[in-house]
């Protein structure tokens, strides 16, 4: 092979490396909300004594931190998985702008019927962005509830 055949095929081995490294993606977002952990089908001393001061009457507000991590493999011509601007648009779409100075109990249509705490939040965002973040797969949801309290969802069904 001449030294120009061999330079080729050196780049190409290259892009074929890069094609086959899987890297994952972090979007990073914040918003504010209220909620009230509660169960309708539970009288009020059991609402009380489960969720404590998080079943106060009127609610209560957080600012949520959110992650949203997803993989893919590097495009061997952009250098990207994927855009980060289109993984930001998704995540704001689909539900920052929905949850964002909203009250969760009452004004959010993917958690209706579902009590808010972070757990199941988390579950209800890996559901809206689940089909919404390709080329990227979504591999990660993690929501901070407070600075100190973290849910985390990696998908997987019962
Ligand atoms: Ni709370």
């Amino acid at each position: 092979m001449n030294r120009v055949g061999s330079a080729c095929q050196t780049t190409l081995e290259a892009r074929a490396r890069i094609a086959a490294m899987r890297v994952r993606l972090v979007s990073g977002s914040h918003f504010a909300a209220a909620h009230r952990l509660h169960r309708d089908d539970w009288d009020e001393a059991t609402n009380r004594r489960v969720f404590d001061k998080c079943n106060n009457a009127n609610g209560h507000g957080h600012t949520y931190g959110l992650e949203v991590t997803v993989e893919g493999q590097i495009d061997p011509e952009t250098g990207y998985v994927m855009d980060f601007g289109l993984l930001k648009h998704a995540v704001e779409e689909w539900v920052v702008h929905r949850l964002d100075r909203r009250h969760l109990n009452f004004d959010v249509d993917f958690l209706a019927g579902i009590n808010p705490t972070a757990e199941n939040i988390a579950v209800a965002i890996w559901r809206q962005l689940e089909a919404r973040v390709a080329p990227g797969v979504l591999v990660r949801v993690a929501l901070h509830e407070t600075e100190r309290n973290s849910v985390v969802y990696e998908g997987g069904e019962p």
